[in-house]
């Protein structure tokens, strides 16, 4: 019998709240479909580990995951913490030492579920956000100069590589010849005159190359408009690193809640271990209550399944999930509900 090997990264926050009900989706469909996990589970890569030792892993923490089969994250962050240590202390340094530089969103309004945008019919919008995930706008290049003086500044610079775009856009075209045949890109190139000049040429390139999917491209002000205006129009969108961030929170906000959206950070070339998380936080407003929800990380459970090479499983797992919404009252609170998270996954796996 096949057996994987995953690493769980529970991190902080309702991180810890989420991971548990995947943890059971996936042993229920292994146990179905014939195949079984084994899990390791890094419980203190978090900020209250920061706080003790000054890392949020330890600095062999990438070679600990290096021989797993795919790693699952619930979220990291604290009040306590500055947001942008929790992430380039443990986030950032997987998703790039190990070039998992596809980010897949995949986005759906699902039945029973009310979307804030009166446009976003169930059944109708099912988009997916890919998002350079390692280049870009989150560069660390850049500086602060005289600081603390009224001339104090800072520059950082975006890094876009005819590679870097390249892979993820091949990536992009691919996934939507896949499924409805239409692409569209994120740009801003009548307002920033070099990178996006160039990424739409290399746009233009990979279009060229995969005559089946009809593509087209979007300002991002504009694009962000017609995510709420028209998000059915949409079957692959794909965006740079910050873009892409962006529209995918937007694009979850639109499907009702960011308790849902779920997220794959994905080496293509399978030299290291896939990656997947829900897109929400820690949600430290809600910790430690038990009523997180967790369809973003059981959802995510299903991308790590399709990526292992499962694609009924996960498909049983997406189908579970629209039919707990269509087919039950039972929601956390995010949702409208009262159900406590154990509750709604209890309901999920009957119907599972
Ligand atoms: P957040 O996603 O944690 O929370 C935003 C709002 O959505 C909150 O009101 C929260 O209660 C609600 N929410 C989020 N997930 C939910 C769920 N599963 N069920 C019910 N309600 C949910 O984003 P926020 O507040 O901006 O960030 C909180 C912390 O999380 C920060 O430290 C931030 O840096 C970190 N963060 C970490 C991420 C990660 O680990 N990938 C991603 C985003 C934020
Ligand atoms: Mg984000």
């Amino acid at each position: 019998m096949t057996n994987h090997r995953i690493a769980l990264i529970p991190g902080d926050g309702i991180g810890t709240e989420v991971l548990p009900p995947a943890q059971r989706v996936l042993d229920t469909v292994g146990r179905r479909h014939g195949f079984t996990f084994s899990y390791t589970s890094f419980d203190d890569w978090s900020c209250e580990r920061y706080l003790r030792e000054g890392a949020m892993m330890p600095p062999d923490g990438l070679d600990r995951l290096r021989d797993k089969d795919a790693i699952l994250l619930g979220a990291v962050g604290r009040p306590d913490v500055p947001d942008h240590v929790s992430l380039w202390g443990l986030l950032i340094p997987i998703r790039r030492g190990f070039r998992q530089y596809v980010n897949l969103r995949p986005v759906r309004v699902f039945e029973g579920i009310d979307s804030p945008v009166r446009g976003a019919v169930a059944g109708k919008v099912d988009l997916v956000v890919v998002r350079e995930n390692v280049e870009g706008e989150y560069s660390e290049i850049g500086g602060r100069l005289h600081r603390g003086f009224p001339e104090e500044a800072a520059v950082q610079e975006s890094v876009f590589t005819r590679a870097g775009v390249t892979r993820v856009l091949d990536h992009a075209f691919a996934l939507a010849a896949g499924r409805r045949g239409r692409l569209t890109s994120a740009t801003k190139s009548n307002g920033i005159v070099h990178t996006l000049p160039f990424w739409d040429e290399l746009v233009a390139e990979c279009g060229a190359a995969h005559p089946e999917v009809a593509w087209d491209q979007e300002h991002i002000d504009a694009l962000a408009a017609k995510f709420v205006l028209d998000p059915a129009r949409f079957d692959v969108v794909v965006a740079s690193n910050l873009f892409g961030d962006i529209l995918s929170d937007l694009a979850a906000a639109v499907a009702g809640s960011i308790g849902i959206a779920p997220a794959a950070n994905l080496n293509p070339e399978r030299e290291f271990p896939s990656m997947f998380e829900p897109v929400h936080g820690s949600a430290p407003d809600i910790a430690g209550r038990g009523i997180a929800n967790p369809l973003g990380a059981i959802w995510s459970a299903a991308l790590m399944l399709d990526h292992l090479g499962h694609p009924e499983a996960a498909a049983d797992v997406t189908d579970a999930i629209a039919a707990v919404l269509a087919k039950t009252d039972v929601r956390t609170p995010d949702l409208g509900g009262t159900a406590a998270t154990a509750e709604f996954t209890d309901r999920l796996l009957e119907l599972l």
